[in-house]
């Protein structure tokens, strides 16, 4: 074969390959990827073989433990729905969530913003193995953004950066943080955020620093 015609082939296999990569793309834009329809198919053990096989893992949970394996309303709600509630589901979640907020009964939501730096970059507590007096962490910055200058963080949550100078450092805006932690869900029904309030993993205080970290002029999170 002579040199052109070995140029000719190559181009046209060449020209054959792009072509079929064109095809394959523009298939797969106009076929929607559909969710494997085996997962449906899937058999769920029943409650009963899931509760059993809970309380097989901690057989001996420390007291008032063997609420923490029990789900409450809103939880076997969202676990129902796979986090996707129909739309008069997602209400009764968040107006029963609303009831559940205590809002500190001073009327202060501002307390220490550097106490609240540190909850939010702590992930401890809530673990059996925790030495008697840990205190709990928030993790905030597991999903969220929030000093600049704190590079590891997560992206889960929207960036909280300038949060309370973006509101004016208005005192609503800083109460409505403050039910926001104590209670996720009373905004948005099987939201990822932990409700840190309502099972009292945060107290009061707590909540309150971790809202200053938020809004006060002097926390880097507003630098
Ligand atoms: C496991 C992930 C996760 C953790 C941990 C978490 N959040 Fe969130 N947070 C989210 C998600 C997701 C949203 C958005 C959905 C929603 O509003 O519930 C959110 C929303 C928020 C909002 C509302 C933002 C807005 O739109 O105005 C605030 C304020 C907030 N989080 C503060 C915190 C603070 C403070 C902490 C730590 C005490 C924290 N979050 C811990 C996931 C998380």
């Amino acid at each position: 074969m002579s040199r052109r015609s070995n140029d000719k082939l190559l181009m046209r296999n060449l020209f054959g390959t792009c072509a079929l990569a064109v095809v394959a793309a523009l298939f797969q834009w106009i076929t929607p990827v559909r969710a494997d329809p085996r997962a449906d198919a899937i058999e769920r053990p029943s409650a009963e073989v899931m509760a059993r096989a809970l309380k097989s893992i901690w057989p001996n949970p420390k007291a008032g433990w063997e609420k923490r394996i029990e789900q409450d309303d809103t939880q076997s709600s969202c676990s129902r729905y796979r986090n996707d509630p129909p739309s008069e589901e997602a209400k009764a979640i968040t107006e029963r969530e609303t009831a559940r907020i205590v809002l500190p009964t001073d009327g202060k939501v501002l307390g220490d913003w550097k106490a609240g730096e540190k909850i939010a970059s702590s992930g401890r507590g809530g673990q059996f193995s925790d030495p008697p007096g840990t205190e709990n962490g928030g993790n905030c910055y597991a999903c969220h953004q929030l000093a600049k200058s704190e590079v590891a963080y997560g992206t889960l949550g929207p960036s909280l950066t300038n949060y309370g100078k973006d509101r004016g450092y208005s005192l609503d805006a800083a109460k409505a943080a403050y039910a926001k932690i104590f209670d996720s869900e009373a905004t948005f029904a099987c939201s990822n955020m932990p409700r840190f309030g309502i099972h009292g993993f945060l107290s009061e205080q707590q909540i309150k620093d971790v809202v200053a970290f938020l809004f006060d002029k002097e926390s880097p999170v507003n630098k």
